[in-house]
This record gives structure tokens, C-alpha cells and sequence, in this order.
């Protein structure tokens, strides 16, 4: 039993049963025992788990060319301009993005302030000792707070943040005809599930969410066809942030790269347990509550929820396309020129394979792209995305 274990029985015996978002935030970030802040490798081949910027840095310089054409354009228009990161974790994908810039673009790399949003102080330790070499165009904030409403011109992006904020986990009971929400409870002297009775404000919220999958239909009619036991996520975190993120958002574009569900995927009933897994050592578990700390935890995120929640303050939908469809939409435009690229190596190559192919990262993750365009531009802040049929429809 380790000392998070301990921790959580505690919490559990004194207060009862604890929601699993709650197991979920103390798993992953207790201060001291939390999966991101024990110091472990989490990343990469040493660790639990890859990411596309664990792929090598052509991930970054992919995005670096795709944010360059924008924000060179954005910059003629509407004077000096930011790219807000969150979620950096080391700070890898910010030195692959500022060192490609600072190569092949060094009139935006001098003109540009990169920031990064992270309320880890470790976190924010590690990421100054990677970004040494940038000190002078980097700076931090530790949240997207409400007064810097208005303030970013340029681009908001994250990579596998938002599967990572702790999610409730809720259940149908189709005998009684209810949700509930599961909970971790003490059973025989091990962690167990539990089932708690759900608020109002929070079924409301949630059943709300999913409201993109109804297409305007009532939860009466999903309530007579949704089998027993029927468990989704909801993630109040990610709405918050991505509302938060477009309130912040002058002018310019708001990106997540993430695991996730389109409005059609969010009830098919084959997944009938929810999205939520565990990654540990480089295999996928169905054990959640198995080694709190020990092993990542994370759902998928609910594109459509994102797409309605920006939509409504404001933002236009640029795209919502899988991976593959993203950076090889970049790949089209560096190919024929590579020296636009900076050139083009078989390495590169190599890379750019996984990084799109349908069986590693190229069809699981998804890259929602909204923009807010407040001034008049010359061009449209869609760029050749917008043109683009959405490959997952037949995917
Ligand atoms: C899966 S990791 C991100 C991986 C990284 N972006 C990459 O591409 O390799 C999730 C990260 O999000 C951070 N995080 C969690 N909550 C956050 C928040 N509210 N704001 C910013 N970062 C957060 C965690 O500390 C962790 O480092």
C-alpha cells in the first residue's frame, strides 16, 4: 500500500465515499504523491506513456510552421503577437516550436512572447531549466484567470491537457431509471466503487454535455434505449478552461490536440463503460483505482462540448479534424518546397509516419481549431483548414 493509498482511506473514513474526480485530482496531483508531481519520468520510452512530442521534434516544428503562416499575417494587422501553451509538462514542445522559429523565422521569433500556463511549481521549475536557452521570450502564468479577459492576440494551444483534468465518472441505473455517480469507497480493506446519488446541478451539467450527441432530442427518449450501467464522463474543468481560454482570446486561434469524441461518438452504446483508462509502463488498464500515483489516468475529452462552449462566446469553428488530417494538410505545403521547412531529412520523414499513421497518433488524437477575428484582416483566420472536409466523418 503505498502513501497515497493510505491518504485516500483516510479521506474516504472520515468523510464517506469520495466522488471519483476526486480520486482522480489526488491521484494525479496531490502536491507531493499525485502521478504528475512525484518527479517520475512520465513521458516517453522510460516512461508510461508517448505523446507526439515524445516522437522527436517534428511535432513542434510542424505546429511552429503552421502558427508562423498565421501569426506572421496576424502581426501585419494587428501588432505584436503571443502564442499561450498549457500543459507544457517539461517544456519540450516550447523549445521544439521557439528553436524552429528562432532558425527559420527570426523577424516573428524577435517580435513574439511565448507563455506558458502552468500551476505546478515543479512543473514550472523544469520547464525554466528546458527553456533556458529562451529566457528572454518566455514568461508564465500559473492559471487563465478572468481578468486577462481580452488580452491574447495570437494562438492558445494544448497538447493532452484536457484528458487530464479529473473527470466525473457518471452511471445509468436503468432499473430505476436514474444516473448516480460513481465513487470510491473501502471494501475488505481495498479501494473499491461505490455508487453515490447524483445533485441536480450536477446531472443537469452534465446530461447538458452530451446535449451535442441529441442533435436537439430529449434525455426521455435516450433513457428508454440506453443499457444498464451506461457510464460516460464529464469533464467541468475543460469547459471551464476552454471558456476561460476564449475569453482571454483578443484575436487570433484557440487549439487543443487531445483523445476525444465527436457529437456523433459521445452514446454509442459500444462503449458503454466510458473512455476512462489507465496507462502504465506503456500498457492500457482498465484498473483505475489500481496504484493511486502509480499510473496515469485519463478520459477522453468531449469535442462537441468544446466546439458549442467556444461557439457561444464568440469563436468561430476553424476545423475539427483528426491528427493525421491536420499535419498532413502542414506536410502538403512543406513537400514541394522543403526549403521553406528548413529541408527535409528521412528522420523527419520516419516521424511524420507515426505521427499521422491511423494505428499510432494519427487517428486517435483530434485537433479542435476555433478563432475569434476582431479587427479586419486581408485574410481569413481559417486558412486552408476551414476549406477542408473533416476526414473522421468517414474515418
Ligand atoms: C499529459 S501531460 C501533457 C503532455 C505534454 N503537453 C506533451 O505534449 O508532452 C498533462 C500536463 O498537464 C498539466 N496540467 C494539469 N492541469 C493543468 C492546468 N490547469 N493548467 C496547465 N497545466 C495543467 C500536468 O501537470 C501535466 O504536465
Amino acid at each position: 500500500m503505498n502513501l497515497l493509498d493510505t491518504l485516500l482511506r483516510d479521506e474516504i473514513a472520515r468523510l464517506g465515499p469520495m466522488s471519483f474526480r476526486r480520486f482522480m485530482e489526488l491521484a494525479l496531483y496531490h502536491p507531493e504523491l499525485g502521478y504528475y508531481e512525484r518527479g517520475a519520468v512520465q513521458i516517453g520510452r522510460a516512461g508510461d506513456f508517448f505523446t507526439s512530442v515524445s516522437v522527436g521534434p517534428l511535432f513542434g516544428e510542424l505546429l511552429a510552421f503552421r502558427f508562423a503562416g498565421w501569426l506572421e499575417a496576424l502581426a501585419r494587422d494587428a501588432g505584436p503577437v503571443q502564442i499561450v501553451e498549457a500543459g507544457a509538462h517539461d517544456g519540450t514542445l516550447a523549445a521544439d516550436i521557439l528553436g524552429w522559429l528562432e532558425r527559420q523565422r527570426p523577424e516573428l521569433f524577435r517580435n513574439l512572447d511565448y507563455c506558458l500556463i502552468e500551476p505546478s511549481p515543479r512543473r514550472h521549475e523544469l520547464q525554466r531549466q528546458r527553456l533556458q536557452p529562451f529566457a528572454a521570450k518566455v514568461s508564465w502564468r500559473s492559471h487563465l484567470d478572468k481578468p486577462s479577459a481580452n488580452s491574447v492576440t495570437g494562438v492558445i494551444f494544448s497538447n493532452e491537457l484536457l484528458d487530464a483534468f479529473p473527470v466525473h465518472r457518471l452511471g445509468w441505473d436503468a432499473r430505476q431509471r436514474q444516473w448516480f455517480e460513481w465513487a470510491v469507497a473501502v471494501e475488505g480493506g481495498v479501494l473499491a466503487w461505490a455508487r453515490l446519488p447524483l445533485t441536480s446541478n450536477l446531472q443537469e451539467a452534465a446530461l447538458q454535455s452530451l446535449s451535442p450527441a441529441l442533435g436537439g432530442g430529449d434525455f426521455s427518449a435516450l433513457a428508454a434505449v440506453l443499457p444498464n450501467g451506461f457510464t460516460f464522463e464529464y469533464n467541468p474543468e475543460a469547459l471551464t478552461w476552454w471558456r476561460t481560454a476564449a475569453a482571454s482570446l483578443k484575436h487570433g486561434w484557440l487549439m487543443a490536440f487531445d483523445y476525444g469524441l465527436t457529437a456523433g461518438e459521445l452514446l454509442r452504446t459500444e462503449r458503454t463503460r466510458g473512455t476512462l483508462r489507465a496507462y502504465g509502463g506503456h500498457r492500457v488498464s482498465q484498473d483505475l483505482l489500481a496504484q493511486p500515483g502509480g499510473q496515469d489516468l485519463t478520459a477522453h475529452v468531449n469535442f462537441a462540448a468544446l466546439q458549442a462552449a467556444g461557439e457561444l462566446v464568440g469563436l468561430g469553428t476553424v476545423g475539427l479534424v483528426s491528427q493525421e488530417h491536420f499535419l498532413m494538410s502542414i506536410a502538403a505545403e512543406i513537400l514541394p518546397v522543403p526549403k521553406a521547412f528548413g529541408g527535409w531529412s528521412e528522420e523527419q520523414a520516419r516521424q511524420l509516419r507515426t505521427l499521422v499513421h491511423p494505428n499510432h497518433l494519427g487517428r486517435s488524437f483530434r485537433v479542435l481549431t476555433q478563432a475569434r477575428q476582431t479587427v479586419s484582416l486581408s485574410y481569413a483566420l481559417g486558412g486552408t483548414l476551414a476549406k477542408a472536409p473533416d476526414p473522421m466523418d468517414t474515418a
